[in-house]
């Protein structure tokens, strides 16, 4: 790898710099995206391998960011299992067959490797054109927030009828998120075999769920996810929003980074978890929306605190808002590949 900052902080190494790449660093704020999106549907991109690594490539090329991120879905698992899926523009993911009955339960489908073969095709073309530049991330959605896109058939503000089920039949909601958590550790090893450097689970929406609640519906899953990997030399980044309040045990699930949101201060989230546990964030992403005076200054702020640590990597708390303006970003980056500790 000839720019292995990301791998070395990852594995909590002393690094020059901290490493950056941004989380939906291959998306819809780059114009560039838009002459590739406006030829082609989400999904046949994703199903594309060349196009998949086209927009994969988007960031590499035009931002230098030192982590290139797999161009796919979290929800693509739940469409290997037999979910309806679609997106459409303005309106976001969809499942036509939501799943809210035993039989909807009973329906999914677990062996499902097969179907998602075009990832791992994706996954070879973009290792030949990254040529061994910087690692490549590969992804997978956590069962709980995949479990809530397949029960509310889309997105949701409050998840209602997904934390109905958790309460009032919570065998049913374990056996969904049993299936799920079966299908997304055999996806990320399918990823980890074709050749990805790093792997991240994302359970964006776990900040709706109690302390509790989150042990027993969400993190027992990632655990049980991450312990079935074949990770050598691989690091799991596990990532939610609502880690400022759960990092500690997301911690006991062994991760070897975890993506912390920027309701925390980095520095002292980090001195709460164990020895050999790397952090990557946390800059509110709404930032990149302010002067580049402002950018630069609360970039400067997270790195002076972060100076005296080893084993973090520069992120944002979310991904990128589509309206963020590129050369804010483009800003930003260049501003923290300047920077030597
Ligand atoms: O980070 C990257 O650049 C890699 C690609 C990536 C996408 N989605 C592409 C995408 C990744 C890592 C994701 C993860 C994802 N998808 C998450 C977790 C990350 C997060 O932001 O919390 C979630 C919750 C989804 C589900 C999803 N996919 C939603 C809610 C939507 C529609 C609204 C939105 O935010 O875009 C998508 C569509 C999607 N996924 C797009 C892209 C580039 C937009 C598709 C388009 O062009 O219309």
């Amino acid at each position: 790898m000839n720019n292995d900052l990301f791998l070395k902080a990852a594995f909590s190494q002393k690094t020059e710099r901290p490493p950056v790449w941004m989380m939906r660093q291959a998306g819809r704020f780059m114009p560039q995206y838009w002459e590739i999106k406006n030829k082609y549907s989400f999904l046949e991109m994703c199903k594309t391998p060349e196009i998949a690594a086209d927009v994969t490539m988007l960031p590499v090329d035009l931002l230098d960011i030192d982590a290139a991120i797999l161009f796919s879905d979290i929800l693509v698992t739940g469409e290997a299992m037999g979910g309806d899926l679609s997106f459409t523009q303005g309106v976001g993911p969809k499942f036509a067959n939501p799943v809210r009955s035993q039989a909807d339960i009973d329906a999914l489908e677990t062996d499902v490797a097969d179907r998602l073969q075009y990832v791992a095709d994706a996954i070879k073309v973009i290792q030949q054109r990254l040529n061994g530049k910087i690692p490549l991330i590969g992804f997978a959605g956590a069962p709980f927030t995949v479990m809530s896109y397949l029960v509310e058939g889309g997105s949701s503000r409050d998840f209602k009828l997904t934390k109905l089920m958790l309460h009032n039949e919570p065998e049913m909601a374990h056996q969904l998120l049993a299936k799920i958590a079966k299908v997304t550790a055999d996806y990320l090893n399918l990823q980890i075999a074709a050749g990805v450097n790093a792997v991240q689970i994302f359970d964006s929406w776990a900040q709706a769920l109690s302390w509790d609640d989150y042990r027993e519906f969400s993190h027992r899953y990632i655990a049980e996810i991450i312990s079935n990997l074949n990770r050598k030399d691989i690091p799991v980044i596990s990532f939610c929003k609502g880690s400022s309040v759960f990092a500690p045990m997301m911690a006991e699930a062994e991760p070897d980074v975890i993506s912390i949101d920027w309701n925390v201060d980095l520095l002292d989230m980090k001195k709460r978890l164990p020895q050999g546990i790397a952090v990557q964030g946390n800059l509110d992403p709404h930032i990149l929306y302010t002067d580049k005076r402002v950018i630069k200054d609360r970039i400067y702020r997270l790195f002076d605190r972060m100076k005296d640590e080893a084993g973090f990597i520069f992120n944002l708390g979310h991904g990128i808002m589509p309206d963020i303006p590129f050369d804010n970003v483009k800003y930003a980056i260049d501003v923290i590949k300047e920077f030597k500790y």
